[in-house]
């Protein structure tokens, strides 16, 4: 069987989200608050918080007390970023100058798919202070099983299917030792957050992910008409089993500094 390509790879999908900016914004959940708290150690700390969309993530840690730089290559997800006081610079990661500037904190929020792992983990390993850490986040959402299986039939009807990149044990497992490669060691923080969405709500959220912002106009209406269907008034119960892969480089601790 032919090897599926890397997701990031489809660029059409990885800049899509600019098209759907506004509700990105205002339906895509935050992180949990225990997430953050984990990462922000300290007031100050130097965080570059990448594919960093409208500055979700980057909002929180700076919240939190850190000191946030965006890197974010499309102009209307930047744009909503600077909108919240993020500086924002524009560029993929691959592209991305650093200049010299090195990071106690790098955080990719549900976006560490959308880049090529293998230009991105070495300059990783370059970009952290010694003892500094890397953070791959997914906010993993999914309706409760009474219907969760209906709304994967239909809307596997237009080549739609829900698990994200990361959502998978084989994607996380590659990924794992994708990092291992590359001598980070990873530890698995998870965090559970029950939710409810309105009918609405749900179908806004889900509507912001790319494999639904790039169906066709006509597609997209029917699809969301059938869904809105199945789920009737009631809304939709939620699971968020948010996951955090908190990455420091094996071989550089603080104390081997100097
Ligand atoms: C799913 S959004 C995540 C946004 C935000 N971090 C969050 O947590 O909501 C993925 C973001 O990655 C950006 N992106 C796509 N390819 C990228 C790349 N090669 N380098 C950096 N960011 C990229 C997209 O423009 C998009 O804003």
């Amino acid at each position: 069987m032919a090897e599926q390509a890397p997701v990031f790879t489809d660029r059409r999908r990885a800049e899509s989200f600019g098209s759907v900016a506004e509700d990105y914004d205002r339906y895509r959940p935050r992180y949990p608050d225990a997430l953050i708290a984990r990462l922000v150690t300290a007031p100050g700390l130097r965080v570059l918080d990448v594919g960093a969309g409208t500055g979700i993530s980057s909002a929180q840690l700076a919240g939190a007390g850190a000191d946030v730089l965006a890197v974010e290559p499309d102009a209307q997800m930047a744009a909503l970023c600077a909108a919240k006081g993020i500086p924002v610079e524009r560029n993929t990661f691959e592209q991305w100058q650093p200049r010299d500037r090195t990071f106690d904190l790098v955080t990719f929020g549900q976006s560490f798919h959308w880049v090529d792992p293998d230009v991105a983990l070495p300059k990783l390993a370059r970009l952290l202070t010694p003892g500094g850490r890397l953070a791959l986040m997914w906010n993993r959402i999914t309706a409760n099983d009474s219907v969760r299986r209906e709304l994967e039939r239909v809307s596997a009807q237009y080549g739609v299917t829900t698990p994200a990149a990361t959502s998978g044990s084989n994607a996380e497992t590659a990924l794992q030792a994708l990092l291992r490669r590359t001598e980070f060691t990873s530890e698995r923080v998870e965090v559970r957050e029950e939710l409810h969405y309105s009918t609405e709500d749900w179908l806004s959220l889900v509507f912001t992910h790319s494999n639904h912002v790039v169906l066709e106009h006509a597609a997209k209406t029917e699809l969301r008409g059938r869904l809105a269907t199945l789920i009737g008034d009631d809304g939709v119960d939620a699971v968020n089993e948010a996951l955090a892969l908190i990455c420091t480089r094996s071989n550089v601790t603080p104390a081997s500094r100097g």
